[in-house]
């Protein structure tokens, strides 16, 4: 949104006295209104030879170094200007401005201030002010100069927007919603680009109330507002993570396309959005149902209806299905396709490779019959007829081609990108595994059946992430933990990373999109993940990670120290992961951050009862058994009504290897808060707080919770979780701090 903006010619007031240096100072008025800044940098030099220090002559020398784009000399004339004119509005105003472009936020206030206070009623002043708290994250503050603001000026569109930013922040959704609509209407209709910037901030704020479809509504709304702004598709994108219901109508399926093509959009973050709105079509539904029950000869009108449908399709190639209805009417048509394919031949050769794509992303989880694999055989028994690709696409809906043996030359176009996912890509990763270096050795029992298990399903096959917007590391921070105080910051903005147990990268990317870092190092016991990580990572035109094979375990005599180690859904894979834990810690530089990811005990009880299901029916970890046992939740076929929890999109459910980390993991443990506040005091780790995937939850938790010292007690939040199991989403996202004088081992 344009920031409130005094003219630098406005605040000078020359003399009216007719000296040489007075007229030299009017002429550069004169010229600096017309544009000519070179003629008006003469004529204030002018003025300045006779009197060096005359403040009006220094503020216009700054200005017009301001327009030059020559910020330190606009700085020293100000500078100069404030001394000789200390209690002149104008001057602070423009004084406040470089120094909040140079990114010095605190004595931009500064200067705001004096400006505001020299001048009564001066709402620019105000508005700025606010502008720069909110940036240095003191919303309180902020919001009392917001307010300031609009005593002065209550249709100010940009104090309403920034005070909309921070109510939000502070936990005032309804207050939001009203501050962003006010600004809304305090927008001229010509300046869409900043009413659709708004109405998004309006989404966001219903969003956060808990009218999630109205919200979603008004995302959409801005979006369309703006169709090239990628900031607010972006947006969209992951507001729509989970959904379960979305607005009616083509328009919003139309969003949803251009978002699975959109370059920086994480397509997981669509796959229920997608769902609703195909179980939303009637005709599609009703042509899925006919075509998946195998009752009735397949029909070329429905077929159609199913296979050339675009959203269909473009989940299909990017995200793995979150919906069990989905998948289980899939399931069906995949086999009728299968067993008519074998007599007929006519398969629609796209379709089939969005399914084949679709069935790699997922890692072939889904239910295959006997009598399918039978046809599979005699499909692919001979290549050399007619339908060759229409067959082998069939194929690679079971099993990837990196499997098969067969000359890809001369395949069509369709099948491309097939050819890319299933050979190009796997071949890749196994040259780039083999480089990767070791770092420690792995000799350690739990460590080598951990590392059998990601071998051979590296966790998590991702496609895209969400965009690059890195932050210095300790504003970051605040941004996720406001109530954090200056004392708790690490004390660089570029800090030394360790990634423990990277995975396939996606944890990796996603510190590199949200955090400046200095460098990192990416370590992990599986060579495949590892092989994963970094073709992704070079994909993604990544070079400042390095990427190690290693045990933590193994890690007790490494020099290196880290100012953040970043670890999601490790630990709890050990034996002891107190001992994981132990390591991690004396590996952070003193004031060091730790994020840890760790399996939450209380939400996790639907899955001690699955566990408990597989052990006494003998399921075995095996592509099989994965199989069986999500076709039984899927299906209805286990009593226990707890056991559906485990089929939400949010869970690691819709892939092979997310189910097996899921369900059938070699080495498990979960933790409560309370057990987590006594293993951190044993390493010396200051708790410095926990994401909440859900915003509401969180204001609810202040609600309760209200005392600042709250966010940072785990017993608080111990008890807040007992209340709400689900609040966590199964795994606790902690922050710590290495003090070790506080260490009690
Ligand atoms: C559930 S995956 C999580 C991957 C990644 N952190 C993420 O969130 O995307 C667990 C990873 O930790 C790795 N791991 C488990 N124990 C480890 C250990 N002792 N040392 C290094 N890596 C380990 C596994 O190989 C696996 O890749």
């Amino acid at each position: 949104m344009n920031k409130a903006r005094a003219p630098v010619a406005k605040s000078v007031r020359p003399s009216t006295k007719k000296s040489p240096s007075a007229k030299a100072l009017q002429t550069a008025v004169e010229e600096l209104n017309a544009g000519n800044l070179s003629q008006a940098e003469f004529a204030v030099r002018l003025a300045l030879t006779a009197r060096p220090d005359d403040g009006d002559a220094l503020n216009l020398l700054g200005g017009i170094a301001l327009r030059k784009g020559n910020l330190t000399e606009a700085l020293s004339a100000l500078e100069r200007a404030a001394a000789a004119k200390p209690r002149d509005a104008g001057v602070h105003f423009n004084l406040a401005g470089i120094y909040r472009r140079r990114g010095e936020l605190e004595k931009a206030v500064e200067h705001y201030d004096i400006a505001s206070r020299a001048r009564r009623g001066y709402a620019d002043a105000e508005t700025l002010k606010g502008e720069a708290l909110k940036e240095l994250g003191e919303w309180q503050r902020a919001i009392g100069a917001y307010q300031t603001a609009l005593q002065y000026s209550a249709k100010n569109a940009v104090a309403l927007n920034g005070l909309g930013q921070c109510l939000m922040r502070a936990g005032d959704h309804e207050g939001a919603v009203k501050a962003f609509t006010a600004s809304l209407e305090a927008l001229p209709p010509q300046d869409t680009l900043n009413r659709a910037r708004v109405l998004a901030n309006v989404g966001r704020a219903l969003l956060r109330t808990g009218a999630g479809l109205d919200g979603l509504r008004v995302l959409a709304d801005a979006a369309a507002l703006a169709p090239d702004n990628g900031e607010l598709l972006l947006l969209l994108a992951r507001s729509l993570r989970h959904v379960r219901v979305i607005p009616e109508g083509d328009g919003f399926r139309q969003v949803l396309l251009r978002l699975f093509e959109h370059e920086e959009v994480d397509p997981r973050d669509l796959a229920s959005a997608a769902a609703a709105a195909l179980k939303a079509d009637p005709a599609f539904v009703k042509s899925l149902r006919v075509l998946s029950s195998g009752s009735t000869p397949i029909e070329a009108q429905q077929l159609l209806e199913v296979t050339r449908n675009s959203l269909l399709l473009a989940h299909l190639r990017n995200a793995p299905v979150t919906d069990g209805q989905l998948e289980l009417a899939l399931t069906n048509l995949r086999r009728q396709l299968t067993l008519e394919a074998v007599k007929s031949n006519s398969v629609d050769l796209e379709f089939v490779s969005a399914l084949a794509r679709q069935a790699f992303l997922n890692e072939y989880v889904w239910g295959v019959t006997a009598e399918e694999e039978t046809a599979l055989t005699e499909l692919i028994a001979d290549l050399s007829a007619e339908g060759r690709w229409s067959r082998l696409a069939l194929a690679a809906c079971y099993t990837p081609w990196s499997e098969h043996h067969f000359e890809a030359r001369g395949a069509p176009a369709a099948v491309a990108e097939l050819i890319r996912q299933q050979i190009g890509e796997p071949a890749e990763e196994r040259a780039l595994a083999a480089e990767v270096p070791a770092l420690s050795s792995v000799t350690d029992s739990t460590s080598l059946r951990v590392r059998a298990q990601y071998e051979q399903n590296p966790y998590p096959r991702w496609v895209r992430v969400g965009p690059r917007a890195p932050r210095p590391f300790r504003r970051a921070l605040l941004d996720r933990l406001p109530h954090l105080a200056e004392h708790f910051l690490p004390p660089t903005d570029t800090p030394r990373v360790l990634i423990a147990g990277c995975g396939t990268g996606l944890e990796t990317m996603n510190v590199i999109n949200a955090f400046e870092v200095a460098s990192v190092l990416a370590i992990d016991l599986s060579r495949a993940s590892l092989g994963y990580a970094c073709r992704k990572l070079k994909e993604q035109g990544v070079t400042n990670v390095d990427h190690r094979q290693a045990d933590i375990l193994a890690l007790g005599h490494l020099e290196d120290r880290f100012d953040l180690i970043h670890s999601f859904g490790v630990i709890h894979h050990m034996a002891n992961p107190q001992r994981g834990l132990a390591i991690l810690s004396r590996l952070l530089k003193p004031g060091g951050i730790l994020f840890l990811g760790l399996y939450s005990k209380i939400a996790r009880r639907p899955l001690v009862k699955a566990r408990t299901l597989i052990a006494e029916r003998q399921i075995k970890a095996t592509k099989d058994g994965i199989r069986h046992i999500r076709r039984e939740i899927l299906t209805g076929g286990v009593e226990d009504p707890e056991l559906a929890i485990l089929a939400s999109p949010a869970s690691d459910f819709w892939t092979l290897s997310e189910c097996r980390d899921l369900m059938f993991h070699v080495e498990e443990h979960q933790f409560t808060l309370l057990e987590v506040e006594a293993m951190f005091a044993r390493e010396g780790l200051a708790f410095l707080g926990l994401e909440v995937p859900h915003a509401p939850d969180f204001t609810r938790f202040r609600l309760q919770f209200p005392e600042a010292s709250d966010l940072m007690a785990l017993k608080a939040w111990h008890a807040f979780e007992e209340q709400n199991p689900e609040v966590f989403g199964g795994t606790y996202r902690l922050w710590a701090r290495s003090c070790p004088e506080n260490s009690r081992s």
